[in-house]
Protein backbone atom coordinates (compact mmCIF):
# COMPACT_ATOMS: atom_id res chain seq x y z
CA UNK A 1 0.00 0.00 0.00
CA UNK A 2 1.53 3.27 -0.98
CA UNK A 3 0.94 6.66 0.97
CA UNK A 4 0.10 9.89 -1.56
CA UNK A 5 3.04 12.16 0.01
CA UNK A 6 2.14 16.12 -0.94
CA UNK A 7 5.66 16.54 -3.00
CA UNK A 8 7.96 19.27 -0.89
CA UNK A 9 8.91 21.45 -3.75
CA UNK A 10 7.36 24.86 -4.60
CA UNK A 11 4.00 24.72 -6.55
CA UNK A 12 2.66 27.96 -6.66
CA UNK A 13 4.51 30.67 -8.39
CA UNK A 14 3.39 34.61 -8.69
CA UNK A 15 3.71 36.85 -11.11
CA UNK A 16 6.70 38.27 -9.34
CA UNK A 17 9.12 35.48 -10.00
CA UNK A 18 11.63 36.46 -12.11
CA UNK A 19 15.05 35.69 -13.97
CA UNK A 20 17.75 37.94 -13.94
CA UNK A 21 20.12 37.39 -16.60
CA UNK A 22 23.44 38.83 -17.04
CA UNK A 23 24.44 37.73 -20.78
CA UNK A 24 28.02 37.18 -22.59
CA UNK A 25 29.35 35.01 -19.98
CA UNK A 26 31.58 32.55 -21.53
CA UNK A 27 29.51 28.88 -20.68
CA UNK A 28 31.46 25.75 -20.92
CA UNK A 29 31.12 22.31 -19.74
CA UNK A 30 28.48 19.71 -19.33
CA UNK A 31 24.63 19.62 -18.83
CA UNK A 32 22.34 16.67 -18.19
CA UNK A 33 19.05 16.55 -20.22
CA UNK A 34 16.31 15.30 -17.88
CA UNK A 35 13.28 13.13 -19.03
CA UNK A 36 11.06 13.93 -21.71
CA UNK A 37 8.02 16.27 -20.75
CA UNK A 38 5.66 15.33 -23.80
CA UNK A 39 6.93 11.67 -23.16
CA UNK A 40 5.79 11.88 -19.23
CA UNK A 41 2.52 13.79 -19.91
CA UNK A 42 1.08 11.12 -22.00
CA UNK A 43 3.04 8.14 -19.53
CA UNK A 44 1.67 9.46 -17.23
CA UNK A 45 -2.18 8.97 -17.68
CA UNK A 46 -1.47 5.86 -19.56
CA UNK A 47 -0.78 4.35 -16.24
CA UNK A 48 -4.21 3.94 -15.35
CA UNK A 49 -4.94 1.85 -17.35
CA UNK A 50 -3.67 -0.72 -15.75
CA UNK A 51 -4.74 -1.26 -11.87
CA UNK A 52 -1.98 -1.51 -9.28
CA UNK A 53 1.85 -0.28 -8.77
CA UNK A 54 3.38 1.22 -11.72
CA UNK A 55 7.13 2.60 -11.69
CA UNK A 56 8.46 5.20 -14.03
CA UNK A 57 11.40 6.73 -14.04
CA UNK A 58 13.28 9.30 -15.54
CA UNK A 59 10.44 12.01 -14.66
CA UNK A 60 10.91 15.48 -14.93
CA UNK A 61 10.73 17.58 -11.70
CA UNK A 62 8.69 20.40 -13.68
CA UNK A 63 5.49 21.34 -13.01
CA UNK A 64 3.49 20.00 -15.32
CA UNK A 65 3.96 16.75 -13.96
CA UNK A 66 2.96 17.99 -10.56
CA UNK A 67 -0.05 18.95 -12.39
CA UNK A 68 -0.45 15.26 -13.36
CA UNK A 69 0.21 13.81 -10.41
CA UNK A 70 -2.75 16.05 -8.78
CA UNK A 71 -5.13 14.83 -11.27
CA UNK A 72 -4.56 11.16 -10.62
CA UNK A 73 -4.91 12.22 -7.02
CA UNK A 74 -8.52 13.41 -7.53
CA UNK A 75 -9.00 9.91 -8.91
CA UNK A 76 -8.36 8.09 -6.24
CA UNK A 77 -4.87 7.07 -7.60
CA UNK A 78 -2.10 6.91 -4.64
CA UNK A 79 1.29 8.73 -6.15
CA UNK A 80 4.31 8.62 -4.27
CA UNK A 81 8.01 10.21 -5.12
CA UNK A 82 10.37 8.14 -3.42
CA UNK A 83 12.82 10.57 -5.61
CA UNK A 84 13.07 13.42 -7.97
CA UNK A 85 12.78 11.44 -11.17
CA UNK A 86 10.68 8.63 -9.53
CA UNK A 87 6.96 8.36 -9.77
CA UNK A 88 4.98 5.42 -8.52
CA UNK A 89 1.54 5.41 -9.25
CA UNK A 90 -1.01 2.99 -7.78
CA UNK A 91 -4.19 3.18 -9.49
CA UNK A 92 -5.88 0.05 -8.18
CA UNK A 93 -8.70 2.16 -7.06
CA UNK A 94 -10.15 4.95 -9.01
CA UNK A 95 -13.04 7.02 -7.24
CA UNK A 96 -13.99 9.28 -10.37
CA UNK A 97 -13.55 10.16 -14.13
CA UNK A 98 -13.96 13.46 -13.57
CA UNK A 99 -11.04 15.52 -14.53
CA UNK A 100 -12.41 19.41 -13.13
CA UNK A 101 -11.61 22.70 -14.53
CA UNK A 102 -9.47 23.88 -11.89
CA UNK A 103 -7.14 21.09 -12.66
CA UNK A 104 -7.48 21.05 -16.45
CA UNK A 105 -7.04 24.73 -16.94
CA UNK A 106 -3.20 24.44 -15.50
CA UNK A 107 -1.69 22.12 -18.81
CA UNK A 108 -3.00 21.00 -22.18
CA UNK A 109 -1.89 17.72 -22.02
CA UNK A 110 -4.79 17.20 -19.29
CA UNK A 111 -6.75 15.70 -22.20
CA UNK A 112 -4.85 12.44 -21.93
CA UNK A 113 -6.90 11.44 -18.89
CA UNK A 114 -10.10 10.86 -21.83
CA UNK A 115 -7.82 8.73 -23.66
CA UNK A 116 -6.54 7.11 -20.48
CA UNK A 117 -10.29 6.94 -18.77
CA UNK A 118 -11.97 5.39 -21.65
CA UNK A 119 -9.59 2.94 -21.59
CA UNK A 120 -9.69 1.90 -17.80
CA UNK A 121 -13.48 3.08 -16.98
CA UNK A 122 -15.71 3.42 -20.38
CA UNK A 123 -16.20 6.94 -19.41
CA UNK A 124 -14.56 10.21 -18.68
CA UNK A 125 -15.45 14.20 -18.18
CA UNK A 126 -12.74 16.69 -18.73
CA UNK A 127 -12.90 19.97 -18.68
CA UNK A 128 -11.57 21.48 -21.39
CA UNK A 129 -7.71 21.96 -21.84
CA UNK A 130 -5.55 25.40 -20.72
CA UNK A 131 -1.75 24.81 -21.75
CA UNK A 132 0.18 27.44 -24.27
CA UNK A 133 -1.46 29.89 -26.07
CA UNK A 134 -0.41 29.40 -30.12
CA UNK A 135 -3.78 30.37 -31.24
CA UNK A 136 -6.47 27.85 -32.05
CA UNK A 137 -5.99 24.70 -30.46
CA UNK A 138 -9.05 21.94 -31.98
CA UNK A 139 -9.59 18.69 -30.73
CA UNK A 140 -11.85 17.88 -33.65
CA UNK A 141 -9.08 15.02 -34.24
CA UNK A 142 -9.79 13.40 -31.06
CA UNK A 143 -13.03 13.33 -31.47
CA UNK A 144 -12.93 11.99 -34.72
CA UNK A 145 -10.89 8.88 -33.54
CA UNK A 146 -12.81 8.34 -30.33
CA UNK A 147 -16.65 8.72 -32.18
CA UNK A 148 -14.99 5.90 -34.39
CA UNK A 149 -14.24 3.14 -31.86
CA UNK A 150 -18.29 3.49 -30.38
CA UNK A 151 -17.15 6.27 -28.31
CA UNK A 152 -20.06 8.87 -27.72
CA UNK A 153 -18.51 12.45 -27.26
CA UNK A 154 -20.47 15.44 -25.83
CA UNK A 155 -19.16 18.83 -24.63
CA UNK A 156 -21.84 20.49 -22.51
CA UNK A 157 -20.25 23.52 -19.79
CA UNK A 158 -16.80 23.35 -20.66
CA UNK A 159 -16.79 19.50 -19.98
CA UNK A 160 -15.63 17.22 -22.93
CA UNK A 161 -17.71 13.97 -21.95
CA UNK A 162 -17.00 10.29 -23.42
CA UNK A 163 -18.72 7.64 -22.97
CA UNK A 164 -19.17 3.97 -24.85
CA UNK A 165 -20.78 0.49 -23.68
CA UNK A 166 -18.15 -1.21 -25.76
CA UNK A 167 -15.37 0.23 -27.75
CA UNK A 168 -14.47 -1.32 -31.15
CA UNK A 169 -11.51 -1.66 -32.98
CA UNK A 170 -11.66 1.04 -36.30
CA UNK A 171 -9.63 1.74 -39.31
CA UNK A 172 -8.74 5.56 -38.71
CA UNK A 173 -7.24 8.32 -40.82
CA UNK A 174 -6.43 11.55 -39.51
CA UNK A 175 -7.13 14.27 -41.47
CA UNK A 176 -3.87 16.19 -40.02
CA UNK A 177 -0.93 14.86 -38.16
CA UNK A 178 -1.74 15.43 -34.35
CA UNK A 179 0.19 14.47 -31.83
CA UNK A 180 -2.47 14.47 -29.53
CA UNK A 181 -5.08 12.99 -31.21
CA UNK A 182 -2.59 10.32 -32.08
CA UNK A 183 -1.64 9.77 -28.36
CA UNK A 184 -5.54 9.73 -27.31
CA UNK A 185 -7.21 7.23 -29.74
CA UNK A 186 -3.87 5.12 -28.74
CA UNK A 187 -4.88 5.04 -25.30
CA UNK A 188 -8.28 4.19 -25.89
CA UNK A 189 -7.78 1.72 -28.65
CA UNK A 190 -5.68 -0.45 -26.56
CA UNK A 191 -8.11 -2.11 -24.79
CA UNK A 192 -10.68 -1.94 -28.07
CA UNK A 193 -12.06 -5.35 -29.15
CA UNK A 194 -10.70 -5.85 -32.65
CA UNK A 195 -8.03 -4.40 -34.24
CA UNK A 196 -7.54 -0.42 -34.70
CA UNK A 197 -5.35 0.61 -37.44
CA UNK A 198 -4.42 4.52 -37.58
CA UNK A 199 -3.17 6.30 -40.56
CA UNK A 200 -1.42 9.32 -40.79
CA UNK A 201 -0.20 9.15 -37.12
CA UNK A 202 2.59 11.41 -35.07
CA UNK A 203 5.79 9.72 -35.49
CA UNK A 204 7.38 11.68 -32.84
CA UNK A 205 10.06 9.99 -30.33
CA UNK A 206 7.00 10.39 -27.27
CA UNK A 207 4.44 8.57 -29.43
CA UNK A 208 7.24 5.38 -30.14
CA UNK A 209 7.81 6.23 -26.14
CA UNK A 210 3.92 5.65 -25.18
CA UNK A 211 3.91 2.86 -27.04
CA UNK A 212 7.03 0.64 -25.99
CA UNK A 213 5.02 1.65 -22.03
CA UNK A 214 1.73 0.18 -23.65
CA UNK A 215 3.52 -2.75 -24.81
CA UNK A 216 5.73 -3.47 -21.75
CA UNK A 217 1.68 -3.46 -19.67
CA UNK A 218 0.85 -5.59 -22.65
CA UNK A 219 -0.68 -4.06 -25.18
CA UNK A 220 0.31 -5.12 -28.68
CA UNK A 221 0.96 -2.09 -30.74
CA UNK A 222 3.03 -2.51 -33.90
CA UNK A 223 4.23 0.79 -35.90
CA UNK A 224 4.35 3.43 -34.02
CA UNK A 225 7.21 5.80 -35.41
CA UNK A 226 5.70 5.23 -38.52
CA UNK A 227 2.77 7.18 -40.04
CA UNK A 228 0.45 3.64 -39.67
CA UNK A 229 -0.33 2.16 -36.20
CA UNK A 230 -1.60 -0.56 -35.83
CA UNK A 231 -3.18 -1.82 -32.28
CA UNK A 232 -4.47 -5.58 -31.42
CA UNK A 233 -6.94 -4.70 -28.10
CA UNK A 234 -6.58 -6.89 -25.46
CA UNK A 235 -8.96 -7.00 -22.50
CA UNK A 236 -6.29 -6.71 -19.55
CA UNK A 237 -3.44 -4.29 -19.30
CA UNK A 238 -0.99 -5.23 -16.04
CA UNK A 239 1.18 -2.43 -14.09
CA UNK A 240 4.83 -2.25 -15.35
CA UNK A 241 8.24 -0.61 -14.62
CA UNK A 242 9.72 1.84 -16.93
CA UNK A 243 12.08 4.14 -17.74
CA UNK A 244 11.33 7.38 -20.20
CA UNK A 245 13.33 8.85 -22.37
CA UNK A 246 15.49 11.83 -22.35
CA UNK A 247 13.87 15.33 -23.37
CA UNK A 248 14.60 16.29 -27.34
CA UNK A 249 13.47 20.06 -26.92
CA UNK A 250 15.22 20.45 -23.96
CA UNK A 251 18.74 18.91 -26.00
CA UNK A 252 18.11 20.85 -28.71
CA UNK A 253 17.33 23.97 -26.29
CA UNK A 254 20.76 24.22 -25.04
CA UNK A 255 22.09 22.94 -28.56
CA UNK A 256 20.99 26.55 -29.83
CA UNK A 257 22.37 27.77 -26.69
CA UNK A 258 25.53 26.83 -27.15
CA UNK A 259 25.28 27.94 -30.56
CA UNK A 260 24.06 31.41 -29.75
CA UNK A 261 26.25 32.20 -27.13
CA UNK A 262 29.51 31.03 -29.10
CA UNK A 263 30.14 28.19 -27.11
CA UNK A 264 31.17 24.57 -26.74
CA UNK A 265 28.87 22.74 -24.53
CA UNK A 266 28.58 19.12 -24.09
CA UNK A 267 24.37 17.89 -23.87
CA UNK A 268 24.43 14.55 -22.06
CA UNK A 269 21.84 12.36 -21.84
CA UNK A 270 20.42 12.14 -25.57
CA UNK A 271 19.71 10.17 -28.36
CA UNK A 272 21.58 11.56 -30.99
CA UNK A 273 19.02 10.01 -33.61
CA UNK A 274 15.91 12.16 -31.98
CA UNK A 275 17.90 15.33 -32.71
CA UNK A 276 18.75 14.62 -36.29
CA UNK A 277 16.71 17.77 -37.71
CA UNK A 278 17.95 19.99 -35.07
CA UNK A 279 21.78 19.29 -35.39
CA UNK A 280 20.85 19.51 -39.18
CA UNK A 281 20.46 23.40 -38.95
CA UNK A 282 22.71 23.83 -36.11
CA UNK A 283 25.47 22.50 -38.55
CA UNK A 284 23.79 24.45 -41.38
CA UNK A 285 24.48 27.66 -39.23
CA UNK A 286 28.51 26.68 -38.82
CA UNK A 287 28.04 24.79 -35.69
CA UNK A 288 30.69 21.51 -35.41
CA UNK A 289 28.45 19.05 -34.03
CA UNK A 290 29.51 15.53 -32.88
CA UNK A 291 27.29 12.89 -31.73
CA UNK A 292 28.43 10.26 -29.25
CA UNK A 293 26.09 7.29 -27.88
CA UNK A 294 24.20 9.28 -25.26
CA UNK A 295 26.01 12.70 -25.72
CA UNK A 296 26.37 15.29 -28.16
CA UNK A 297 28.96 18.03 -27.82
CA UNK A 298 28.00 21.93 -29.83
CA UNK A 299 31.35 23.84 -31.02
CA UNK A 300 30.18 26.94 -32.11
CA UNK A 301 32.02 29.34 -34.64
CA UNK A 302 33.39 33.05 -34.59
CA UNK A 303 29.63 34.12 -36.30
CA UNK A 304 27.16 32.27 -37.04
CA UNK A 305 25.80 31.64 -40.58
CA UNK A 306 22.12 32.58 -41.98
CA UNK A 307 19.72 29.59 -42.47
CA UNK A 308 16.37 28.87 -43.01
CA UNK A 309 13.96 26.61 -41.50
CA UNK A 310 10.47 25.16 -41.51
CA UNK A 311 8.89 23.42 -38.94
CA UNK A 312 6.97 20.27 -39.54
CA UNK A 313 5.59 17.24 -37.83
CA UNK A 314 8.84 14.61 -37.10
CA UNK A 315 11.03 13.79 -38.49
CA UNK A 316 10.75 17.57 -39.83
CA UNK A 317 12.13 20.38 -37.36
CA UNK A 318 10.00 20.79 -34.43
CA UNK A 319 7.91 23.80 -33.84
CA UNK A 320 9.17 23.28 -30.16
CA UNK A 321 12.17 24.53 -31.02
CA UNK A 322 11.18 27.25 -33.41
CA UNK A 323 10.90 30.21 -30.73
CA UNK A 324 14.91 28.81 -29.41
CA UNK A 325 16.31 28.82 -33.22
CA UNK A 326 14.55 31.85 -33.84
CA UNK A 327 16.88 33.98 -31.05
CA UNK A 328 19.93 31.84 -31.69
CA UNK A 329 19.61 33.28 -35.91
CA UNK A 330 19.07 36.94 -34.70
CA UNK A 331 22.64 36.91 -33.90
CA UNK A 332 23.64 35.31 -37.18
CA UNK A 333 25.51 36.78 -40.11
CA UNK A 334 22.49 38.18 -43.14
CA UNK A 335 18.97 37.13 -43.73
CA UNK A 336 17.42 34.21 -42.12
CA UNK A 337 13.75 33.05 -42.91
CA UNK A 338 11.93 31.05 -40.51
CA UNK A 339 8.41 29.42 -41.33
CA UNK A 340 6.10 27.73 -39.03
CA UNK A 341 3.74 25.76 -40.36
CA UNK A 342 1.97 23.90 -37.05
CA UNK A 343 0.82 26.71 -35.49
CA UNK A 344 -1.14 30.12 -36.21
CA UNK A 345 0.13 32.16 -33.19
CA UNK A 346 3.58 31.36 -32.48
CA UNK A 347 5.35 34.82 -33.41
CA UNK A 348 4.19 36.22 -29.97
CA UNK A 349 7.35 36.28 -28.39
CA UNK A 350 8.98 38.02 -31.33
CA UNK A 351 7.74 41.31 -30.02
CA UNK A 352 9.90 40.60 -26.76
CA UNK A 353 13.21 39.42 -28.79
CA UNK A 354 12.91 42.90 -30.36
CA UNK A 355 12.81 44.45 -27.39
CA UNK A 356 16.48 43.40 -26.83
CA UNK A 357 17.71 44.78 -30.01
CA UNK A 358 16.69 41.68 -32.58
CA UNK A 359 15.74 42.76 -36.18
CA UNK A 360 12.58 40.19 -37.04
CA UNK A 361 9.39 41.31 -38.96
CA UNK A 362 6.48 38.74 -39.05
CA UNK A 363 4.39 37.89 -41.91
CA UNK A 364 1.69 35.35 -40.75
CA UNK A 365 3.34 32.25 -40.51
CA UNK A 366 7.05 33.25 -41.54
CA UNK A 367 9.60 35.27 -39.53
CA UNK A 368 12.27 37.41 -41.38
CA UNK A 369 15.43 37.64 -39.77
CA UNK A 370 18.16 40.12 -40.35
CA UNK A 371 20.71 39.28 -38.03
CA UNK A 372 22.32 42.18 -35.75
CA UNK A 373 25.80 41.61 -34.28
CA UNK A 374 24.72 41.99 -30.90
CA UNK A 375 21.45 42.01 -28.36
CA UNK A 376 21.24 44.44 -25.39
CA UNK A 377 19.49 42.99 -22.01
CA UNK A 378 16.02 44.23 -21.42
CA UNK A 379 13.02 43.63 -19.01
CA UNK A 380 11.02 40.79 -20.91
CA UNK A 381 7.83 38.47 -20.54
CA UNK A 382 7.76 34.99 -21.39
CA UNK A 383 4.61 34.49 -23.55
CA UNK A 384 4.90 30.89 -23.35
CA UNK A 385 7.07 27.90 -22.39
CA UNK A 386 9.91 27.64 -25.56
CA UNK A 387 9.27 31.30 -25.97
CA UNK A 388 10.70 31.75 -22.80
CA UNK A 389 13.45 29.56 -23.62
CA UNK A 390 14.43 31.63 -26.51
CA UNK A 391 14.55 35.01 -24.10
CA UNK A 392 16.76 32.95 -21.54
CA UNK A 393 18.89 32.33 -24.87
CA UNK A 394 18.99 35.49 -25.84
CA UNK A 395 19.39 37.23 -22.20
CA UNK A 396 22.75 34.95 -21.74
CA UNK A 397 24.14 36.00 -25.46
CA UNK A 398 23.52 39.98 -24.45
CA UNK A 399 24.76 42.79 -23.67
CA UNK A 400 23.99 44.23 -20.00
CA UNK A 401 21.30 42.56 -17.58
CA UNK A 402 17.55 40.98 -19.10
CA UNK A 403 15.02 40.34 -16.35
CA UNK A 404 12.52 38.03 -17.30
CA UNK A 405 8.86 37.44 -15.84
CA UNK A 406 5.82 35.10 -16.16
CA UNK A 407 8.62 32.44 -15.71
CA UNK A 408 6.00 30.06 -14.45
CA UNK A 409 5.71 29.40 -18.64
CA UNK A 410 8.97 28.07 -18.37
CA UNK A 411 8.99 26.15 -15.30
CA UNK A 412 5.83 24.01 -16.58
CA UNK A 413 8.69 22.61 -19.18
CA UNK A 414 12.26 22.84 -17.83
CA UNK A 415 13.70 20.69 -14.89
CA UNK A 416 16.36 23.07 -12.56
CA UNK A 417 17.04 25.02 -15.49
CA UNK A 418 18.84 27.68 -13.29
CA UNK A 419 20.78 25.27 -11.21
CA UNK A 420 22.07 23.50 -15.22
CA UNK A 421 22.65 26.96 -16.38
CA UNK A 422 24.57 28.28 -13.13
CA UNK A 423 26.70 24.84 -13.30
CA UNK A 424 28.21 25.83 -17.58
CA UNK A 425 28.81 29.22 -15.91
CA UNK A 426 25.50 31.13 -16.39
CA UNK A 427 24.79 34.56 -14.56
CA UNK A 428 21.37 33.19 -13.71
CA UNK A 429 19.17 34.30 -10.70
CA UNK A 430 15.49 33.74 -9.86
CA UNK A 431 14.53 36.48 -7.65
CA UNK A 432 11.37 36.67 -5.41
CA UNK A 433 10.09 40.83 -5.09
CA UNK A 434 8.53 40.72 -1.66
CA UNK A 435 4.78 41.64 -1.81
CA UNK A 436 5.29 45.64 -0.80
CA UNK A 437 7.27 45.80 -4.25
CA UNK A 438 4.78 44.64 -6.15
CA UNK A 439 3.31 48.30 -6.31
CA UNK A 440 6.55 49.67 -7.62
CA UNK A 441 7.83 47.02 -10.10
CA UNK A 442 4.21 47.18 -12.01
C1 LIG B 1 1.91 18.48 -28.99
C2 LIG B 1 2.95 18.97 -28.00
C3 LIG B 1 3.32 20.42 -28.34
C4 LIG B 1 3.78 20.52 -29.79
C5 LIG B 1 2.77 19.89 -30.74
C6 LIG B 1 3.27 19.80 -32.17
C7 LIG B 1 2.45 17.71 -26.03
C8 LIG B 1 1.92 17.71 -24.63
N1 LIG B 1 2.41 18.87 -26.67
O1 LIG B 1 0.78 19.33 -28.85
O2 LIG B 1 4.36 20.81 -27.46
O3 LIG B 1 3.93 21.88 -30.15
O4 LIG B 1 2.46 18.55 -30.31
O5 LIG B 1 4.46 19.09 -32.22
O6 LIG B 1 2.94 16.69 -26.49
N2 LIG B 1 -4.92 19.84 -34.89
C9 LIG B 1 -6.16 19.82 -35.49
N3 LIG B 1 -7.13 19.05 -34.90
C10 LIG B 1 -6.91 18.30 -33.78
C11 LIG B 1 -5.63 18.34 -33.19
C12 LIG B 1 -4.65 19.13 -33.77
O7 LIG B 1 -6.40 20.48 -36.49
O8 LIG B 1 -7.83 17.62 -33.31
C13 LIG B 1 -3.84 20.69 -35.50
C14 LIG B 1 -3.37 21.79 -34.57
O9 LIG B 1 -4.16 22.95 -34.71
C15 LIG B 1 -1.94 22.00 -35.03
C16 LIG B 1 -1.50 20.61 -35.50
O10 LIG B 1 -2.70 19.85 -35.68
O11 LIG B 1 -1.92 22.86 -36.14
C17 LIG B 1 -0.61 19.86 -34.53
O12 LIG B 1 -1.26 19.75 -33.28
P1 LIG B 1 -0.97 18.54 -32.27
O13 LIG B 1 0.10 17.68 -32.85
O14 LIG B 1 -2.27 17.91 -31.92
O15 LIG B 1 -0.39 19.28 -31.01
P2 LIG B 1 -0.62 18.91 -29.47
O16 LIG B 1 -0.78 17.44 -29.32
O17 LIG B 1 -1.64 19.81 -28.88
Amino acid sequence: MLFYIQPPYERKFTLLEKYLIKGGMPLKGAITVSGAKNAALAIIPAAVLAKGVTTIENIPDISDVNTLTDILSSLGARVERPNRSTLIIDSEELCSCTVPYELAKRMRASYYMLGALIGRCQKASVSMPGGCDFGVRPIDQHIKGFEALGIKVTIDKGMINAESDRILGSHIHFDVVSVGATVNVMMAAVKARGITILENAAKEPHIVDLANFLNSMGADIRGAGTDVIKIHGVDILHPTDYSIIPDQIEAGTYMALAAATGSSLTIKNVIPKHLESITDKIRAAGCEVTEFDESIRVKSPQRLKKTNVKTLPHPGFPTDMQPQITAMLSLAEGTSIVTESVWEGRFKYVDELKRMGANISVDGKMAVIEGVDHLTGAPVKATDLRAGAALIIAALCAHGTTEIEEIHHIERGYEGIVTKLKKIGADIQKIQLPDDMQSKAQ
